[in-house]
């Protein structure tokens, strides 16, 4: 059986002295016999909170619970055990060694836990029979279309017959003829004793889901000093908001766009590392005249009003109250 429980569970990342915390307060309850689909942008966390369910990565904060087994807690042996029997992962890239044959790469994990090369052979191919691959056992990934490569990385990960089987985004570069055969594949594996967490943002997989959850992208965070840590195409502040900080760029490109009266959003200025934003909402108590978008991994400086005075002095500050186009 498999019943995964996740309870206020924080992940975290430090780059470059920034704190990003893309899984933040996230509760989730999968039963046995579930499938279920984590949806969500690029950058939204999918990989991350898979990664924290194999054991890959430790959380900041918060519990999974895996059939009762406490992963957060686990360590040393008892973790090895954890990632070895308990769950089964399908990476993004399929990960399949190129030498060996789809028999030879199925067999993997079983020879790692001690296995003899017969057995493990044998029962490599009893998997790929039920993953529909009983003709290609003996073909090289580099002779396998890009769904049955997808199969054969599914059959390794179900070597060892995990009760839990986590899957990266399985229909990524594969054509809709190819999706079909991994959707009904992952559908039927879905069953009492396993349960199936699939990370995608591929809403054709939607139908095929027992429970469905929604990463958002989480607003940017302010940490360590009004730095703000930010992806391609995070929002920071929309037109229209009121706002009390004055935006610096750190690094990357903020691209400023204003919706105009027929609703056609102009893009009126991109603003680079070392110049400033967003300052007349703060100074004049006026609202945001644009939306100010990261335009690939950016990070801005917020400070305020009093700071930017400080910094700028007051020629600048009359000289930016000519020009507007800097952006609300
Ligand atoms: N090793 C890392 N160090 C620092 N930041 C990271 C690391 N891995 C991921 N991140 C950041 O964490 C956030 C979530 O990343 P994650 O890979 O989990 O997203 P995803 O939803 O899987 O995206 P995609 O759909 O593109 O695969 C992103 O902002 C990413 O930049
Ligand atoms: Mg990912």
């Amino acid at each position: 059986m498999a019943d995964v429980s996740i309870r206020d569970l924080v992940v975290e990342y430090t780059s470059g002295g920034y704190v990003v915390r893309p899984i933040d307060g996230l509760d989730v309850r999968a039963g046995d016999g579930e499938l279920v689909l984590l949806l969500g942008a690029s950058g939204c966390g999918k990989t991350t909170l898979l990664s924290a369910l194999a054991g890959i990565l430790q959380p900041a904060a918060g519990t999974i619970t895996v059939d009762g087994t406490s992963v957060t807690e686990l360590s040393g042996a008892g973790l090895t055990e954890y990632r070895r029997h308990q769950v089964g992962i399908v990476f993004q890239a399929f990960n399949l060694i190129p030498s060996l044959t789809a028999a030879e790469n199925v067999a993997l994990p079983l020879l790692a836990t001690g296995r003899g090369r017969r057995a493990s052979l044998d029962r490599a191919r009893q998997i790929l029979d039920q993953v529909d691959l009983t003709n290609r056992v003996d073909h090289r990934p580099g002779d396998l279309s890009g769904g049955q490569q997808q199969r054969v990385a599914i059959a390794r990960a179900l070597a060892l017959e995990p009760p839990l089987l986590l899957a990266d985004e399985p229909t990524a570069h594969l054509d809709y003829i190819q999706v079909e055969g991994v959707i009904r594949l992952l559908r039927a594996l879905a069953r009492e004793g396993r349960t199936i967490i699939v990370a995608t943002h591929d809403d054709r997989l939607l139908p095929l889901a027992d429970q469905v959850v929604e990463l958002s992208p989480r607003p940017p965070e302010v940490v360590d000093g009004r730095i703000v840590a930010m992806n391609d195409g995070e929002i920071l502040f929309g037109q229209g908001e009121t706002g009390d900080l004055v935006y610096v760029v750190e690094q990357g490109v903020i691209e400023l766009t204003r919706e105009r009266q027929d609703a056609v959003p102009e893009v009126i200025a991109r603003v680079v590392a070392g110049q400033y934003f967003g300052e007349l909402a703060p100074l004049f108590g006026l609202r945001r005249s644009a939306t100010a978008c990261a335009v690939g991994p950016t990070t801005v400086r917020g400070c305020s009003p009093t700071e930017f005075r400080a910094s700028m002095g007051r020629h600048a500050i009359n000289d930016l109250i000519a020009d507007h186009s800097t952006g609300g």
